[in-house]
């Protein structure tokens, strides 16, 4: 887990450490493009080993039905990024609590050309559904929080979407997947790498 400021989480909203920028190098079908991060947010120095394991794990996106796909807790956008340019048909969204990461992925995205919408969770239409949902999740906010979001999110997926997620073994990779299944989804563990396991859910 990577480091930030002292007094902040890196899902503050408006994170109070100076607002330091960093470059991460992320590998990508276009080869390595680079990524602007900043302080105060997840991982801003590397990409999350976790998030690799993820990326390494997608399926080909044309295996998904038509539609949008949603990072949730897109940070600076290492998995928005990834998706748009495996799949520059679709338009991709980027939820992100953290301002300043938001801002991070926007500049990101502007950069590169692609096309990643990036909203507050509020700024999401009602009826908006998504074809897939990939996200490294919070799950540092807690296990009721992590629930409660999962359970606002995963029912935006059209009827054969599918959601990937990546999940640290030690921080409760197992027990989320069985709650997903008790509360009606169903959860394949698609690969355990490096102590993070990458989870399917389908309906
Ligand atoms: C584990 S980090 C992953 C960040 C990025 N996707 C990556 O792979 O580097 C989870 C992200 O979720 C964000 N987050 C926390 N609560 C959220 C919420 N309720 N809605 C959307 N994003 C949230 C955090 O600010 C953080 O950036």
């Amino acid at each position: 887990m990577a480091a930030v400021g002292a007094e902040d989480h890196y899902f503050t909203s408006t994170p109070g450490s100076a607002p330091r920028n960093h470059h991460v190098e992320l590998d990508t079908e276009r080869g390595l493009v680079r990524l602007r991060s900043s302080d105060g947010t997840f991982s801003p120095r590397r990409i999350d080993p976790g998030t690799a394991v993820l990326l390494g794990s997608l399926p080909d996106p044309s295996r998904w039905p038509d539609g949008p796909v949603l990072d949730l807790g897109c940070g600076y956008g290492p998995i928005a990024v990834t998706v748009a340019i495996r799949s520059p048909e679709r338009s991709v969204w980027g939820i992100e609590v953290n301002e300043r990461a938001a801002e991070d992925c926007r500049h990101n995205a502007r950069a590169l050309s692609l096309d990643i919408r990036v909203a507050s969770p509020g700024e999401v239409p009602e009826d908006q559904r998504f074809a897939a949902i990939v996200s490294n999740p919070p799950v540092r906010i807690g296990k009721v929080a992590l629930q409660a979001l999962l359970s606002d999110w995963l029912p935006r997926l059209v009827d054969d979407g599918e959601a990937w997620l990546v999940v640290q073994r030690h921080l409760g990779a197992d027990s989320l997947a069985a709650w997903l299944d008790d509360v009606g989804w169903s959860t394949e563990r698609i690969r355990s790498r490096r102590g993070y396991r990458v989870l399917r859910v389908r309906r």
